[in-house]
């Protein structure tokens, strides 16, 4: 007799991440591979940090603190709340599905965008929720168009700011204009993993928008521009309310130690972060031009990735990204992201984005065949 799995998981796919480097190393015998897959931050954690992490493994015998509690309180001084206010997740990818678990149930209906992040719709496919899909607009969050969409049913907004995988950005003042129309128990998840990359002027604080709004959550992880993925921490800003919810559910010890440890000193360094939000902005400018000069269109973006239209080049577009694999370029096929013909690339190091660059240009037309023989 087959396992009687929920009904849910029918329809469900895994979730296939960009492929790590040394497996492509190996799978294509190459020396030089750049992963420019997975929107992480190139370079390694602050010295700090690293240090922080050193220091606390020799206390990896005990269980970490099940409350989180430092990292609590560092988050709440830093963002000028209470620790009551503050929940936090083996990255936000926890806190997303913690959130389906308090809140959703069959026949619930949840507004987001598409393409929006991926992980939405696993957490809506789980509860056998409905999902209520508004495209993009020009690549962008129609927020109007979300809020009109919110029905009795409604149990979850999902405003993903930047957008993944399209790397636009909202004007606060949209996301509060949408808050106002949304009805009280109805929750606003307000995602802001790429946010410490934004550089565009923004007159509005969504922190202030969760403090007048117990409907709201904004999430961050410590995943990006920190460099810390590797440790699984994100938070979410809350009413006292859903956090005691999500503390119902979660798992005792959802956060690791060394996770913990990372990311209190990881906050601390404010000064690392925007020096890192600056490199990162020059680079992906860097990319903007450089993509440009060679008749290869972007979607503006405001993260450490962004979409590149590969529909025009000669080589077949659905296998662009297969090619690029196989010449050590790892980046995202936008088909699996919901836009078929472009590309999501990460903004990496200086020569990471060459690298990917330069076999990119061996795929135009008419371009001679690259160092492995491979030609458009
Ligand atoms: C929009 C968005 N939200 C959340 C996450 C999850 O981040 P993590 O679970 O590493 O905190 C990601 C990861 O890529 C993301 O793109």
């Amino acid at each position: 007799m087959p396992l009687r799995f929920i009904p849910a998981l029918a329809d469900m796919v895994a979730y296939a991440p960009g492929l790590p480097i040394e497996l492509v190393k190996r799978r294509y015998g190459l020396e030089d591979v750049v992963k420019l897959a997975s929107n992480e931050y190139p370079l390694p954690p602050f010295p700090e940090v690293r240090d922080a992490v050193i220091a606390a493994i020799d206390r990896l015998q005990r269980y970490p603190d099940g409350y989180s509690t430092d990292l609590r309180e560092a988050l709440a001084a830093h963002f000028g709340c209470s620790p009551d206010q503050v929940t936090v997740g083996c990255g936000t990818c926890e806190l997303l599905f913690l959130l389906g678990s308090v809140l959703l149930e069959k026949g619930d209906e949840v507004v987001l965008a598409e393409p929006s992040f991926t992980t939405y719709q696993d957490v809506i496919d789980l509860h056998e929720a409905t999902a209520v899909a508004i495209p993009l607009a020009d690549f962008t969050h129609d927020l109007e168009a979300m809020a009109a969409a919110v029905t009795p049913r409604t149990k979850i907004v999902f405003v993903c700011n930047p957008n993944n995988p399209t790397g636009t950005y909202v004007p606060v003042a949209g996301i509060a204009r949408l808050i106002e129309r949304v009805p009280d128990d109805v929750l606003v998840v307000v995602d802001e993993a790429y946010n410490e990359f934004v550089t565009a002027p923004d007159s509005e604080d969504v922190l202030a928008l969760q403090q007048a709004h117990d409907n709201v959550i904004i999430l961050r992880t410590f995943s990006k521009i920190y460099g810390l993925c590797g440790l699984r921490v994100g938070y979410g800003l809350c009413a006292p309310e859903l956090k005691a919810a999500i503390d119902k559910v979660r798992q005792p010890f959802n956060v690791n130690l060394l996770g913990q440890v990372a990311a209190v000193e990881a906050l601390k360094h404010q000064d690392q972060v925007a020096q890192r939000r600056e490199a990162n902005a020059e680079l992906r400018a860097y990319m903007v031009d450089r993509l440009a000069a060679c008749g290869r269109a972007t979607v503006p973006s405001q993260a450490n990735f962004m979409l590149v239209d590969m529909r025009d080049l000669c080589h077949p577009h659905d296998q662009v990204c297969g090619t690029l694999l196989s010449m050590g370029a790892i980046v995202r096929d936008g088909h699996a992201l919901g836009c078929p013909g472009w590309a999501r690339v990460s903004v990496g190091t200086q020569d990471e984005i060459d690298f990917f660059l330069r076999k990119l240009a061996s795929l135009e037309v008419g371009a001679p065949a690259d160092s492995e023989g491979r030609t458009s």
